[in-house]
């Protein structure tokens, strides 16, 4: 099977298109004929030689990247009850471990998928990026209906699904983005608009319950500083240090970072908000596999409207 493999961390060159070996699958896996997946900032990251390349290239010698995966089930394992041949399913593969997506075929925990809804294509089947905005939203702030929320970077990857998912819960939602994406961000349901390069944070907000930050050192100190005491940040970039953390905390604000995990109970939910038009994937860009560069070139570029996807 064709696959694309990283020796060394560098720049977009580093992609080695190759002739791979077909993965074996465990009792508990399923092997899915890729259809599309979708390229996310950690895979450029981890391109780069930072996020989880030191602990992947620790333990193999080539590093097949990508975790966000739409196919169809070719083979399951014998203790697979869930999925058979033939399914369509999506999901998040085995982050923060050795996903392993760059490739045809894919070996997946079965615990890590959902069936994929007929109604939407490989290509919007969305896994990584909504499961952040899920698991940040739902799994740790708790997120309820009426709470005055700040999403930023609504326009991208996570962001555009965290301010659906929020609307869904029935939360106030201001979303940033520059004024380019105003319009996207409104559409997506966000009831305000803030723009980051001509509006001030602290002067445009306040007395936020939650704020789900995707950008870090530029908005750490505004983020804590429009939500009310006692409400809750998020912070989705792996930069800000517990040293930081523990100074903003004292500040009666709880803050602290996470990191997605692979689910398939939370894939479920969001295959259902997916079938039911609840959310909507905003593809702006697919790329064919040979052209994996340009999807990662797309997202070096920090203007990501929705996501990027690479399809077979
Ligand atoms: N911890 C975790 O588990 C986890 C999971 C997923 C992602 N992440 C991290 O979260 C970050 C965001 O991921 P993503 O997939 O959403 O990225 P993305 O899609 O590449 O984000 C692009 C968007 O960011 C917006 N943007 C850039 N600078 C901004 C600013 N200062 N204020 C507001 N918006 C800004 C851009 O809007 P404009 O073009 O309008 O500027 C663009 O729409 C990345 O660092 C990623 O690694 C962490």
């Amino acid at each position: 099977m064709k696959a694309i493999i990283l020796k060394e961390a560098g720049d977009v060159k580093n992609l080695e298109f190759t002739e791979w070996h077909m993965p074996l699958i465990q009792a508990d896996e399923v092997l899915i004929r890729a259809k599309a997946i979708s390229i996310n900032p950690v895979d450029i990251k981890t391109r780069m030689g930072k996020s989880l390349y030191d602990e992947l290239k620790s333990r193999n010698n080539a590093i097949i990247l990508g975790w966000d995966v739409s196919g169809v089930v070719t083979e399951a394992g014998a203790a697979v009850t869930a999925f058979k041949k033939g399914d369509e399913v999506f999901g998040m593969i085995n982050f923060p471990g050795h996903g392993k997506a760059y490739a045809e075929y894919v070996a997946a925990p079965a615990s890590h998928l959902a069936l994929k809804p007929s109604n939407i294509s490989h290509e919007a089947a969305a896994t990584l990026a909504a499961l952040t905005a899920w698991q940040s939203l739902c799994t740790h702030a708790k997120v309820s209906r009426g709470q005055k929320i700040l999403i930023h970077a609504a326009a991208g990857g996570v962001g555009h699904y965290a301010v659906q998912i929020a609307k869904y819960i029935g939360a106030y939602v201001i979303g940033t983005s520059s004024a380019y994406n105003k319009e996207l961000v409104l559409s997506l349901g966000a009831d305000e608009h803030i723009d980051y390069k001509t509006q001030r944070l602290e002067e445009t907000v306040s007395e936020v319950d939650f704020v789900l930050d995707s950008i870090g050192e530029a908005t750490i100190d505004s983020s804590v500083a429009v939500t009310k005491k006692g409400g809750t940040v998020i912070f989705l970039p792996s930069g800000i240090n517990d040293e930081k953390l523990k100074k903003l905390n004292s500040q009666g604000v709880k803050c602290y970072r996470i990191l997605v995990e692979s689910n398939g109970d939370d894939m479920k939910k969001i295959a259902a908000l997916l079938e039911r038009g609840i959310i909507k994937s905003h593809v702006s860009a697919v790329f064919p596999f040979a052209n994996m560069a340009d999807a990662h070139l797309q997202i070096e570029t920090g203007k990501t409207k929705g996501k990027i996807v690479v399809s077979f």
